[in-house]
């Protein structure tokens, strides 16, 4: 039986006092993409944020590469391949696009060939155009753009992406996705969370749905098409 590669075992994450996440399990397989949705505040982020170590759970544990990394650092996690692109995108504004690109970037382990500026430009071409300019001279898509660049430079087994076209104009969108996709036929593993359902069904084989801090949904994208109830409750459409 094939391993996961990211777990979460059954965890408690809690800010101060709020008991966010109650006793999760959360799994993704080598290669596999998966969608995690549910209502504004149902604690999507704090799950993405627990596996990556910004926010340390209680009880439980977090499985990667077989390895337990419940606590460990942030720059740690990220540096055994787990990236995390967060909603605000984590831009260096006082960098260039190719510093933005390189600082972070190390190599792989053999897996899968490596991620180069060259192939970070084939697929955004306009970073490729923009190279030279500071973080901050970017637009929202081409700054998105650039996370995701910056993400695969670190040549992960899994990324994790937090509101992958939160605010994006439609064509930017669209655009995104389409990468996504590119993405995920390389066999890195996804875990992607966004506010368009129809987009993350198309893209994603498994999905899981949250809500108050639990998982109450976990199924194929022909199974959650189906229920249309769940969807109802779950994801306001
Ligand atoms: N830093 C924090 N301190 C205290 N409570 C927080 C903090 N961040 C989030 N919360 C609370 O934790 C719960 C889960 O929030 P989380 O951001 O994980 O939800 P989400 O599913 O990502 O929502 P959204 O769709 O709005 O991004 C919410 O009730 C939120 O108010
Ligand atoms: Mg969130």
């Amino acid at each position: 039986m094939t391993a996961p590669v990211l777990a979460a075992e059954k965890i408690n994450t809690y800010y101060g006092h709020s008991h966010i996440l109650r006793g999760v399990d959360f799994r993704v397989m080598p290669r596999e993409t998966v969608s995690l949705l549910g209502r504004n505040g149902m604690g999507k982020t704090t799950l993405l944020r627990s596996l990556v170590g910004l926010v340390k759970p209680r009880t439980g544990h977090v499985i990667f590469n077989g390895a337990d990394i419940t606590g460990n650092r942030p720059s740690f996690i990220a540096r055994a391949g787990l990236a995390f692109i967060p909603e605000d995108r984590g831009i260096f504004p006082n960098l260039t696009v190719i510093e933005n690109l390189t600082f972070a970037a190390r190599p792989g382990r053999g897996t899968r060939p490596d991620w180069t500026l060259e192939r970070i430009y084939s697929l955004f071409p306009r970073l490729a155009e923009r190279r030279t300019h500071w973080g901050n001279e970017l637009s929202g898509g081409e700054q998105k753009m650039l996370s995701i660049g910056r993400a695969l430079m670190t040549n992960p087994d899994i990324i994790l992406f937090d509101e992958a076209t939160e605010g994006l104009a439609p064509k930017v969108r669209d655009e995104i996705w389409a990468t996504l996709r590119q993405v995920a036929a390389t066999g890195i593993a996804a875990v992607v969370v966004d506010k368009n359902l129809d987009d993350l069904l198309a893209l994603a084989e498994r999905h899981v749905v949250m809500a108050k801090g639990e998982i109450v949904f976990d199924g194929t994208t022909q199974v959650l098409k189906a229920d249309e109830a769940l969807i109802h409750r779950h994801l306001g459409v």
